[in-house]
């Protein structure tokens, strides 16, 4: 994981309290241990992010079933196999298996659950919701797959046997196979990545695409584009949203369809620790917009001057009017996470934009909002500008957020789906 500055600190006082006097030494032997099983499984659940939501990110998810799931359905009939990576609470595999139904798959077909997070496993074998969770379920998919379970909604028990659930580490191989063994049609890996270092980005979409079926796909979330494709896969690429497809055997290193960003230069990314730590983009409450990323619930408001690695080169004194910007950009970030009102987060925003109009990072956060509250139109013009900025070379790289690459793309391809979404109003 690539952790800023201030997480690791968060992390190192967590460790000092569970250590109880242990020196880290002692302390990881614990961890390692079977005794320390427990302790292990509270740590990672002290560190990790579950926040999800049933139909997560709509317009991915319907160009999902438009663009993958109906023809697979077509093409396969038979039981398809997917595999969410990363499922935290359950939410994405419910949504998953209600896909699977309303397309009409093969009512063997089965999902599975993998999470780090042995607490969050736990909650999700349960399959249960609150009503407020349902609010993104369109009214008659609600009354048709969930069924009331106390205070709570579950969902209907003929999709529940579908699902199954495992601990798994992304980090470990073996990966999971789905039972009688092959490869999965689909996999989601959204908003986990995004915690990742680059080098572990990597090898995780690599290891990934080889638990595929030759032709199956690979769904990331649209905060996390793929810059450096793997030979294995290529791009399936639709207004709305775009996938990854493996390649069969015979026509891997035949090159790809298309491929955003690539080139952008990511080995270079890992050169420094402070490039680094520009990965980091965090996730997404639900939109029908791709969603504004929150920093995780463990991080701290950040400090913009502040080294966030040992090994970042030394920083120039900064501006004192960037690094307020950086400040309330900070807090639009922890915002997010907590719930705080698009209203105040917009304000925040143009604030820093006030300060700071080449700020892309806010730019684009800002059209994530605009394009969540269903104005287009100005999101565009915000997506363009931060767009206009980074290919200027004017946009300061902002730590704790998406490297100027990345957002490079990202602006791009957010664009393009504002404006074909104005084309068809
Ligand atoms: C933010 S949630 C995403 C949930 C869901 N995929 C979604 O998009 O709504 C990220 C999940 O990834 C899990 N995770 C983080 N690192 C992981 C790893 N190395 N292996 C497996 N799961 C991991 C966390 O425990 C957390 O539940």
């Amino acid at each position: 994981m690539s952790l800023s500055g201030p997480q690791v600190r968060r992390l190192d006082d967590r460790l000092a309290e569970r250590s109880r006097g242990l020196t880290p030494h002692q302390y990881l032997m614990f961890l390692k241990s079977p005794s320390g099983a427990l302790e292990l499984e509270e740590l990672i659940s002290a560190v990790v992010v579950h926040k999800t939501d049933l139909f997560r990110d709509e317009v991915q998810l319907s160009a999902f079933r438009a663009q993958v799931l109906a023809p697979l359905v077509e093409r396969a009939r038979r039981p398809l196999r997917i595999w969410s990576a990363g499922c935290a609470t359950g939410e994405e595999v419910a949504t998953l298996l209600v896909l699977l139904a309303e397309a009409g798959a093969d009512p063997g077909s089965t999902v599975l659950g993998t999470d780090i997070s042995a607490e969050a496993l736990r909650r999700a074998r349960w399959l249960g919701f609150t009503q407020e969770q349902l609010r993104r379920v369109p009214n008659g998919t609600r009354e048709r797959y969930f069924v009331p379970s106390g205070e709570r909604v579950a969902l209907a028990p003929s999709l529940r046997e579908r699902a199954s659930f495992q601990l798994h580490n992304l980090m470990d191989t073996p990966y999971p196979a789905p039972l009688g063994g092959g490869g999965f049609d689909v996999i989601f890996c959204r908003n986990v990545l995004i915690y990742f270092t680059v080098e572990a980005f990597q090898r995780t979409v690599e290891a990934l695409a080889g638990s595929l079926v030759p032709g199956g796909t690979l769904v990331l979330s649209s905060s996390e584009p793929l810059l450096q494709l793997p030979p294995s896969l290529r791009v399936l690429r639709g207004e709305q949203a775009f996938f990854y497809v493996r390649v069969d055997g015979d026509t891997v290193g035949q090159g790809s369809t298309t491929t955003p960003g690539r080139g952008d230069g990511v080995k270079g990314l890992g050169a420094t620790g402070r490039m680094r730590e520009a990965e980091r983009v965090v996730q997404a409450p639900v939109s029908t917009a791709p969603a504004l990323p929150a920093l995780a619930s463990t991080a701290t408001t950040r400090l913009p001057a502040e080294p966030v690695t040992e090994d970042s080169p030394p920083t120039a004194p900064v501006d004192p009017a960037f690094e307020e910007a950086d400040l309330l950009f900070a807090r639009v970030l922890d915002g997010a996470a907590t719930g705080v009102a698009d209203d105040a987060a917009e304000r925040d925003l143009r604030r820093c934009l006030t300060l700071d109009p080449d700020h892309s990072a806010a730019r684009y956060l800002l059209g994530l909002l605009l394009e969540q509250g269903l104005r287009p139109s100005e999101a565009s013009v915000e997506y363009r500008r931060a767009l206009e900025s980074l290919e200027a070379g004017r946009a300061r790289p902002v730590p704790f957020f998406l490297n100027p690459a990345r957002l490079q793309v990202a602006c791009a391809h957010a664009a393009e789906r504002v404006e074909a979404a104005v084309r068809r109003r």
